[in-house]
């Protein structure tokens, strides 16, 4: 897949360019939780890299989901204070998200200038993909740089639109994303291992299908193994699984058993409780009162003999419970043989849920890729188009 990519050969002294970047993280505190490796971070590199070249730096992002209205909640300050932390200087946050105020700062800006707009969504037109309001953007900038790979499967006017209005490019941390993500279809390398967790079988369904071919072995942890082995006849106990996708299951496991791996052994619990007493059970000795909180030794084993002859691994939602230490072992193990393999393999982490895990073991730059997106990579991994893609592709 060839993207339009801003090089090095593009001259950007005194242009203003309208970077699009991922802020939506969590906020604890008036705090945005965006660790080294977090999704804010990893655009302040490429910030950074467009002011040192003399460009205007104009930064449009979202926050949450405020339903295009202005919610203070959502308002991008604890992000401009993240992005002053990353960038050394004072990131000035606009007020309004468009109109005349903005486009006084903007007029006011001198090159190596960087300027935030306020939360993109807290005007409805950018989830409505409206043509003027894109527009109203485009106004602000000589040229559009989409480098919010996560943002990327939302059809939406700092996304898709705007690149009608101006000349558009891949930013430099969406350009890697994709060259990584794009280079499995082509030519991924065997044994091709995909480790499934999380909980929604609906979105990663679509995965197994696409690759099941390819795939050499798919590893499953996590709620999305309770379904398995729902459909396997076992009782789970009190554990979560998505019920509507049983027949699906099923039929998977007809169709695919012999590449499909399920837990062999867990990790149970009665609460979800830090200090809940935990057993390891069979997975034929679930009792009714339990709930599945982690894979378990047995099961680590077993993950852990087959990722480590894995020449390409794509890894998406966590085995357990690992937002609560207690239950984060099963997740954290396999992360570290996935990040040990990095030498031998092409190794692909995401998922939502799985980058701040990721960063709590201190594993981040340890893959090929640790993907900044959620859905967004689940839906390219499924082989479905995403606009903010489509909109800078070379035909
Ligand atoms: C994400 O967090 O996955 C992206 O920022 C997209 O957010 P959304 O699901 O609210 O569109």
């Amino acid at each position: 897949m060839k993207l339009r990519k801003l090089g090095n050969t593009i001259n950007l002294k005194g242009k203003r360019v309208l970077i699009r970047i991922d802020a939506n993280v969590p906020v604890v505190g008036g705090r945005v939780q965006d660790g080294p490796h977090g999704r804010i971070a990893r655009c302040a590199v490429d910030i950074n890299w467009l002011a040192q070249r003399g460009a205007k730096v104009i930064i449009m992002a979202h926050l949450g989901r405020p339903k295009g209205r202005r919610v203070s909640a959502y308002s991008l300050k604890p992000v401009a204070k993240r992005l002053s932390g990353l960038l050394g200087s004072k990131i000035k946050l606009t007020r309004s998200v468009v109109g005349k105020d903005v486009e006084k700062s903007v007029a006011a800006m001198q090159e190596g200038d960087i300027l935030l707009l306020e939360n993109l969504r807290f005007d409805s037109r950018e989830e409505e993909n409206a043509p003027s309001f894109a527009e109203a953007l485009a106004k602000f900038g000589d040229l559009y740089v989409n480098d919010a790979f996560s943002v990327s499967h939302r059809a939406h006017a700092s996304i898709d639109a705007i690149a009608s209005n101006l000349p558009s490019y891949a930013g430099p941390l969406l350009a890697q994303e994709i060259s990584v993500l794009s280079r499995l279809e082509q030519k991924a390398k065997h044994p091709f291992v995909l480790v499934l967790g999380g909980l929604k079988m609906s979105t990663k369904l679509p995965i197994i299908k696409r690759f099941i071919d390819q795939l050499d072995t798919v590893l499953i942890g996590g709620a999305l193994a309770n379904i398995f082995l729902v459909a396997q006849g076992l009782s789970v106990g009190k554990s979560i699984f998505e019920e509507g996708v049983l027949e699906e299951a099923k039929l998977l496991l007809n169709t695919y058993g012999e590449k499909i791996i399920l837990p062999v052994d867990v990790v149970c619990a009665r609460s979800l409780r830090k200090d809940a007493k935990k057993t390891v059970c069979s997975i034929n000795q679930i009792n009714e009162k339990d709930r599945i909180v982690d894979i378990g030794p047995q099961t680590q084993k077993q993950f852990h003999q087959i990722l480590q002859q894995a020449k390409t691994i794509v890894w998406n939602g966590p085995l357990g419970y690992c937002e609560i230490s207690a239950f984060a072992q099963g997740t954290q193990q396999i992360a570290n043989v996935i990040a040990r393999q990095t030498e031998h393999a092409t190794t692909i982490v995401g998922g939502g849920d799985t980058l701040p895990v990721i960063e709590s073991f201190h594993l981040a730059d340890k893959f090929t890729l640790l993907s900044t997106g959620g859905a967004a990579l689940l839906q390219f991994l499924s082989g479905e188009a995403l606009p903010g893609i489509d909109a800078l592709k070379i035909s």
